[in-house]
């Protein structure tokens, strides 16, 4: 028997199959064979939020939640963040490798110039209620892009594939910036060439009546970082909708609609505006234990603490905090901070947390910042998606010229009715909306 094999045992029927172990891994196809009798379905497994199943094979981005360990094509985090531009690390992930001089000009010039968006979009956009939540906006925004660009279809042209991608990665700080602008009332700002990706987002989101806006430059590098740390996580479940609806061969737009709209969650990428409320909520720093009291009772979340896959510090978290320290000697300290430090002190010495592997995750100390940076707690969302575009196509570059991908189809374990009788209307009892 060949070691790189799992020798399974039915014991229904005693009866004994090997199956290929590969990169740690069973294929569940495999599975299929396992049966009690010729009429029987076969085997399947049954894991619902993909605890422990591989929905592809990538080569983006590696993560080893155990050691607090990310990679982008090979590269650390930390050095990414530290040596490279976001456009870059946008380069990085989407073509493989980190672009040489020349190219990331030609990259660079080909975004700077996908950032305008058609008029009839910025006409789309002020149909939004005032008040309207920005990421709402974003999402919608996005999808709507569907209707400028039809092209977006022909998802098996590699050139045009590439199109899409300039114009998506140009276009959402464009698309962001407004939703904000419609949300307090301002003009919407045009781009500005001259700007660099993360200058021109400011300038589209703070520009009032000066003729040139000019960035503060610490503010604008660290924005850039953060849009660094932000750029993928692997098969997370904004990813995961990308992918999925993608594997239909709907156009880009369309999916990244989707996967923006499970980003918008707050138990995803809606947990750094969850944070700031949170730390309102808590309103000082004493009152810290009397709160993580009420975490561990089950009454509330600790939110931007924990993940499903860091069982160690989420290494993003700890650059975000290096980076605010830069943010604060330009705006001054977030007084919030005070509390977020105490509930991080608190929550690392505590058993609740630590039996259970919970540390500050990307949105524990993303918010503080974005708030001292002059960002409304509901744009959090939206400034998570800018960067996570860059990811979200790599990944579904990936997915459209795997040739082992196909369309997304779980199964499912049928709890319902067996086959039942129609019954009549005037024999029907009531009820069934009360049990759900
Ligand atoms: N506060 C208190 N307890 C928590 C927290 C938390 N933030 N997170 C997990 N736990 C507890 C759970 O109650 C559970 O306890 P139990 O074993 O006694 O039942 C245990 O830790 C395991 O948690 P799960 O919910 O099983 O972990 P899962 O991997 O499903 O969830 C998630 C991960 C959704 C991130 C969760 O930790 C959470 O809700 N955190 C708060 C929201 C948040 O910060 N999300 C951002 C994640 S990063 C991102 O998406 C960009």
């Amino acid at each position: 028997m060949p070691d790189d094999t799992l020798t399974i045992t039915d014991n229904r029927t005693g009866q004994t199959y090997s199956v290929p172990i590969e990169n740690g891994t069973i294929r569940a196809m495999n599975l299929r064979q396992i049966k009690t009798s010729p009429e029987d379905f076969g085997l399947m497994t049954y894991d619902p939020a993909f605890m422990n199943t591989a929905s592809c094979r990538s080569s983006i981005t590696y993560i080893d939640g155990d050691q607090g360990i990310l990679r982008y094509r090979g590269y650390p985090i930390e050095v990414l963040a530290e040596r490279c531009t976001f456009l870059e690390v946008a380069y990085l992930l989407l073509f493989g490798d980190l672009p040489t001089e020349a190219e990331l000009k030609g990259w660079v010039h080909d975004i700077t110039h996908h950032t305008m968006l058609h008029e009839s979009t910025k006409m789309f956009m002020e149909g939004f209620r005032y008040d309207g939540h920005p990421m709402g906006m974003f999402v919608s925004t996005v999808a709507a892009l569907s209707t400028v660009y039809p092209d977006a279809r022909h998802v098996h042209d590699s050139a045009n594939r590439l199109l899409q991608i300039k114009r998506l990665i140009g276009k959402v700080p464009s698309i962001a910036a407004m939703s904000y602008r419609h949300n307090v009332g301002f003009p919407y700002v045009y781009p500005d060439n001259d700007l660099s990706y993360a200058e021109n987002f400011m300038n589209m989101l703070w520009k009032m009546v000066e003729p040139k806006y000019v960035a503060q430059p610490a503010i604008a590098r660290a924005l850039d970082i953060l849009f660094i740390l932000h750029a993928d996580h692997e098969q997370n479940c904004g990813t995961n909708a990308m992918r999925s609806v993608s594997s239909a061969q709907t156009d880009p737009y369309l999916s990244m609609a989707s996967a923006a709209a499970a980003l918008a969650g707050p138990l995803h990428g809606g947990a750094n505006e969850e944070v700031l409320k949170m730390l309102d909520e808590i309103g000082s720093k004493d009152k810290v234990p009397a709160y993580i009291k009420k975490v561990k009772d089950g009454g509330v979340k600790l939110m931007g603490f924990g993940h499903r896959i860091y069982k160690n510090y989420d290494p993003r978290a700890k650059i975000i905090k290096w980076t605010a320290e830069q943010v604060f000697e330009v705006t001054g300290r977030n007084p919030k901070l005070e509390i977020a430090l105490e509930l991080e002190r608190i929550a690392l010495e505590d058993e609740y947390f630590v039996k259970r592997k919970l540390y500050p995750n990307v949105d524990f100390y993303s918010g503080i910042m974005y708030q001292a940076m002059g960002f409304r707690p509901e744009m959090f969302t939206v400034l998570f998606a800018i960067p996570r575009t860059a990811g979200w196509l790599a990944q579904w570059q990936e997915l459209i010229t795997d040739p082992e991908q196909k369309i997304a189809r779980p199964r499912q374990i049928y709890t319902g009715h067996e086959e039942r009788e129609f019954v009549a209307m005037e024999k029907r009892t009531s009820g069934a909306l009360a049990r759900g």
